[in-house]
């Protein structure tokens, strides 16, 4: 008879008895197809340089990234998204390496596709501020500003000449009002008509960016608070990405992560499209220097939260951990 007394009918916990019970009704579980991983890659060095605020993350030298890229197809990581990192001597205030077609970025596009082929999808930074001197993501008008228009030229140049070294998905990350639109006509204008766009659709303005500042050796002073989203706002990601989607974003992003997976699910719930989460530089911080102290469970750490990303909706997660996390996943198999 059901129900004697103060004793459950229904127990929620059968179904958690063992591993292997939870393993077979698990409802997400992340695949290395799902991770993109970003990488950095500098200039005029013949060996890594360490990120010392991502313990496991370098400047690649460009032999080092074509061998980060070759672990990471092997792995079963769908994607690369790469960051340029120029002499400093080399930067201006508009940013020259950007469209330069032998400044770093489009030098390291040629030699990862020439490397791996279309094993993985070889993906931009479609942004200033690797490599202007002022740090911003645009170019600044005479009282200081960042000029979103003179901006917007500058980077459908950009766009043109990273799909010209190979690049097959361009990141413009710069939150420029009208740079998808902008982009898309210069790609398609210039013959790169199957060029697709990941946008970073909502990206808010985070302390969590931090250790990146270091990884693309940065001379940003102050924020980019009057470009990126204001984290106070979630109703205002819906705007962003009815212009995104309107100007002819292939697919969309939120970032950052974890502080924002609120903001992933509303989209997610919203979209036809692939979206995608970016796990940033201060999230995989904070996990390796609480690890680092034996404070948290580094591995049990890192796929908690990659899970957490394909709970709330991701399609796709940006994480500096993909080719261990996919290395990993594929080892239980
Ligand atoms: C801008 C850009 C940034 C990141 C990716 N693209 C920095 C910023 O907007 O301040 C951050 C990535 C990370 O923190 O891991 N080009």
């Amino acid at each position: 008879m059901p129900g004697q007394g103060a004793f459950p009918d229904v127990r929620p916990r059968r179904l958690r008895t063992t591993p292997a019970m939870r393993r077979m009704v698990a409802e997400h579980r992340p695949h290395p197809a799902d991770l993109i991983l970003p990488a950095f890659v500098r200039e005029g060095v013949d060996r890594p340089v360490p990120v010392s605020s991502m313990p496991g993350v370098v400047q690649h030298s460009l032999d080092s990234l074509r061998a980060a890229a070759t672990a990471a197809a092997e792995a079963g990581v769908s994607g690369l998204m790469l960051f340029g990192v120029p002499e400093e001597a080399k930067k201006d205030a508009v940013g020259s390496p950007g469209t330069d077609p032998d400044g770093i970025l489009q030098v390291a596009l040629r030699a990862v596709r020439a490397e791996v082929g279309d094993a993985l999808v070889v993906m931009a930074d479609t942004c200033l501020d690797e490599v202007t001197d002022h740090g911003h993501c645009g170019v600044l008008d005479a009282e200081g500003r960042v000029d979103n228009d003179a901006t917007l030229a500058r980077y459908a140049e950009m766009a043109v000449v990273q799909a010209e070294a190979g690049a097959q998905v361009l990141g413009p990350s710069g939150m420029m009002d009208g740079q998808i639109g902008v982009i898309r006509r210069a790609l398609d204008a210039a013959g790169h008509r199957d060029v697709a766009l990941l946008a970073y659709t909502v990206k808010y303005t985070s302390a969590f960016y931090g250790p990146f500042r270091e990884a693309v050796n940065s001379s940003l002073k102050g924020d980019r608070g009057t470009y990126q989203q204001d984290p106070a706002n979630g109703r205002e990601a819906l705007r962003e990405l009815a212009l995104d989607l309107a100007e002819g974003a292939d697919m969309v992003m939120v970032k950052p992560g974890l502080p924002y997976l609120d903001v992933l699910r509303t989209i997610a719930d919203r979209v036809t499209v692939p979206v995608a989460a970016y796990q940033i530089s201060g999230e995989y911080a904070m996990v390796e220097a609480a690890a680092e102290r034996g404070w948290l469970d580094r591995e049990r750490a890192i796929e908690e939260t990659l899970t957490a990303f394909k709970r709330a909706g991701a399609d796709l997660v940006l994480t500096y951990w993909a080719t261990e996390f996919a290395q990993w996943l594929r080892a239980r198999f």
